[in-house]
């Protein structure tokens, strides 16, 4: 009998439980920015790699902006939080030459714009909560501004981190010497791996609601999470093709990962 009501009990807090997760899976709040750029070359491999064509312009001269996103705690956050706010080019015409630069599509067998509207319908639309990202002109705006702010190439360079197609680095001793830059907050770093090589591909740094730099690492990333975000993009960009989950991850502290140069054909 006592037996039966502890059953009772757990299947009740259990319901609870799952309840309580399925609101917050549904809640568009969110509690910090992460803020993530990325090496052309690697996205070109990744690509190519998922059957898309892809091309470096002579523009891009460094890291490229990947995304601005809503985070929660150690999900994914929030994504496609209104989607009555359709990407609108002309709102953004006058960041079009940072953005082609800074922000751009690599993959040439889809249109100019859709990595933008991709970006802004996935995680723009959940930050348009905080008034600095609060419309579609701002949220680019801010991801342009946080790309000049960090300035990730010049940092790289300055300490001797520099793109080599010979050479490979040390995980533990890019983190030790960017981290200082960041003040004092370690960003996470995304390896590509192939054919038993890593291969440097993101950067990422997170921002608390009023930008202020903040520590991404309470967030322990959940890969079925990314890799069901990575599903998505291909899914928009009607590829098919599934990723192997052993292939992008945070990038093994004790190994040496490969920085390849910009290929601009
Ligand atoms: C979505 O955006 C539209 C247009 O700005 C707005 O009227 C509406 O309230 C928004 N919906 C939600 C759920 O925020
Ligand atoms: C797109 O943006 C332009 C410039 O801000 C604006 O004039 C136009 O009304 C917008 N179009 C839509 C459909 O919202
Ligand atoms: C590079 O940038 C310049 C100046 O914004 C622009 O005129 C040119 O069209 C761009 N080239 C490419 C290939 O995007
Ligand atoms: C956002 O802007 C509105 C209108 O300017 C203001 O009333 C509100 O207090 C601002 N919110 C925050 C969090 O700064
Ligand atoms: C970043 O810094 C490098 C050298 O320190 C400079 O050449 C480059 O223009 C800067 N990039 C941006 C986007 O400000
Ligand atoms: C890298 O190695 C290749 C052959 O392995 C060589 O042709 C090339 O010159 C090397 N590049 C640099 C920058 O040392």
């Amino acid at each position: 009998m006592i037996f039966l009501k502890i059953c009772i009990l757990v299947v009740t807090l259990s319901l609870a439980v799952l309840q309580l997760a399925h609101c917050k899976k549904k809640s568009n709040e969110f509690d910090f920015f992460t803020f993530t750029q990325s090496w052309p070359t690697v996205v070109c491999f990744e690509g190519v790699s998922t059957g898309h064509k892809c091309h470096i312009s002579r523009n891009v001269t460094g890291w490229t902006i990947h995304g601005l996103w809503p985070s929660q705690g150690s999900t994914e956050g929030p994504s496609f939080c209104n989607n009555s706010l359709k990407f609108n080019e002309s709102a953004v015409e006058k960041l079009l030459p940072d953005l082609d630069a800074y922000w751009p599509n690599l993959y040439t067998d889809t249109a100019r714009d859709d990595f933008w509207e991709h970006e802004w319908s996935k995680h723009g639309t959940c930050a348009v909560t905080v008034n600095e990202t609060g419309n579609e002109y701002l949220y680019f705006n801010k991801g342009l501004d946080l790309f000049q702010m960090i300035n990730l190439t010049g940092i790289l360079t300055d300490i001797g981190v520099i793109p080599d197609d010979n050479k490979t680095y040390d995980v533990t001793n890019i983190l030790n010497k960017v981290t200082p830059r960041l003040r004092g907050f370690e960003p996470r770093l995304s390896c590509y791996k192939y054919k038993e090589e890593f291969y440097l591909t993101s950067f990422e740094i997170c921002f608390t609601k009023e930008f202020e730099m903040k520590s991404c690492l309470q967030k322990s990333r959940d890969n079925r999470l990314y890799f069901q975000s990575l599903k998505d993009i291909r899914k928009i960009k009607k590829v098919e093709h599934f990723l192997n989950n052993d292939d992008l991850i945070d990038c093994p502290r004790d190994h040496l990962v490969k920085y390849p140069t910009i290929k601009y054909d």
